[in-house]
């Protein structure tokens, strides 16, 4: 076989095989297959598209790149969850520990923020000592004792996607539904979670613009998974503004932490139980999705999930005394709230724009390995379809200094759109793929 004549059968629209597929991938994560080629062959797959059946494959072949986990020596089944990516998403940090209250075991390797969408393991790394770099052995040893681990993604899961997606990144092939659910599954897949509930994001703050577009991912995602022989099932949620208020690493875990005590806004308190209750269905906790959430409610309701919450941050090496008050989490020296300057609905809130200026404070990286400001971001105050007067607080930026409190005022208010006509609010969710 010669790479050559893999990709000019690609570029001429035919189905590849599973062992060319293999062969590929194989040969890329070998360092015998250059990046030149690789780079030809993900622009024939973004141009000509794939068929399930190569998906597939592909996901198999990435996955089984480097190391597999399999958890069913430790625990019955393992939970997992995925987010396609968002702007003031931090529902591992409530869901995880609301499933494991409910005594499913959990075990999830969380991912960076990179451009304006947050990654978990920042959020996480805002607690002092908390340890997002665990070896194999102890995610195993935790995940059988203790039922919830949230850690880093080991160096050997998947390598051939992580040297793919980079490859992506700069030849302008992310943007492809068949190689993002492959990349997705092939991660999920080698970590060994046997039933994952995906929330797939759809809006300006999302990878996926249209509906359409999410359905098909979904779909995909949830196809591999059951090929693979894993439950799964997908939510579709809106990503068109921030979820919660809060934006930013330190602030997102005191927002976490006041949901896990049954408080905090209550469109990322009920997207929270939504993810969970099919979380628990999926696991066999529950037998439908009404029970589940009752159950996700109760362990918020007891105390359950705040106790599971600070094991884990306990035994993960965190300073507990960071989240049993959270005023102690990084601030940053600069905190200012602003003013409507219009009165009337608000009728948009861009995501992106948000998460953007969060990246422009210091709280995300503009590229890999960039170190961020954990102290830093914004507190959005309102949602979409909600009236507001002129005068009335509108968002509070936590900056370092003054010039990026400026900065990043000019860029939230132009994320903000009024109307005279009363909005309808934005729906949380619009459809669930099983
Ligand atoms: N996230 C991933 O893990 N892979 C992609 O291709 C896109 C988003």
């Amino acid at each position: 076989m010669r790479a050559v004549d893999i990709i000019i059968k690609k570029r001429d629209k035919q189905e590849l095989s599973g062992p060319e597929i293999e062969y590929f991938i194989r040969g890329y994560t070998a360092g015998e297959i250059p990046d030149y080629q690789a780079a030809a062959w993900a622009m024939a797959v973004l141009i000509n598209g794939m068929t399930s059946r190569e998906t597939t494959d592909l996901t198999l072949a990435m996955a089984y790149s480097g190391e597999t986990l399999d958890l069913s020596r430790v625990v019955s089944i393992a939970l997992d969850k995925h987010s396609t990516g968002g702007v003031g998403d931090k529902t591992t940090l409530v869901v995880e520990p609301i499933v494991a209250a409910c005594g499913l075991p959990v075990g999830k390797m969380s991912g960076r923020g990179l451009g304006f969408s947050g990654g978990t393991l920042d959020k996480l790394e805002s607690i002092p000592g908390y340890r997002t770099n665990l070896t194999t052995e102890e995610f195993l040893q935790q995940l059988a004792e203790d039922g919830l681990v949230l850690t880093g993604q080991t160096a050997d899961l998947a390598p051939a996607d992580g040297k793919l997606y980079a490859l992506r990144d700069v030849t302008g092939t992310v943007q492809s539904i068949l190689l993002i659910a492959s990349s997705v599954m092939s991660k999920k897949i080698a970590a060994g979670g046997q039933a994952i509930v995906l929330d797939v994001k759809v809006g300006l703050g999302a990878f996926m613009q249209t509906l359409d577009e999410a359905r098909s991912l979904a779909r995909l995602m949830v196809d591999i998974a059951h090929l693979a022989d894993r439950k799964a099932v997908a939510l579709l949620s809106d990503m068109n503004q921030p979820l919660g208020h809060a934006v930013g690493n330190a602030m997102e875990v005191r927002e976490a932490i006041d949901t896990l005590h049954g408080n905090g806004p209550s469109d990322f308190r009920q997207h929270c139980l939504e993810i969970a209750s099919h979380m628990l269905v999926l696991g066999g906790k529950a037998e439908t999705d009404t029970l589940g959430r009752k159950l996700a409610q109760e362990a918020l309701a007891n105390g359950t999930a705040w106790e599971r919450f600070k094991r884990l941050v306990v035994r993960q090496g965190g300073d507990v005394r960071f989240v049993e008050e959270p005023q102690r989490l990084p601030q940053a020296p600069l905190i200012r709230m602003v003013e409507s300057p219009d009165s009337g609905y608000i009728e948009r809130i861009d995501a992106r724009e948000v998460g953007e200026t969060a990246v422009t404070l210091g709280a995300g990286r503009a590229r890999k390995g960039e170190t961020i400001d954990h102290a830093v971001g914004i507190e959005i105050l309102h949602k979409v379809g909600d009236f507001v007067q002129a005068g009335q607080p509108l968002f509070v930026v936590h900056a370092r200094n003054e010039a990026d409190f400026e900065a990043a005022c000019q860029q939230l208010l132009a994320a903000h759109r009024w109307s005279h006509e009363a909005i309808s609010p934005l729906p949380h969710f619009y459809g669930v793929i099983r």
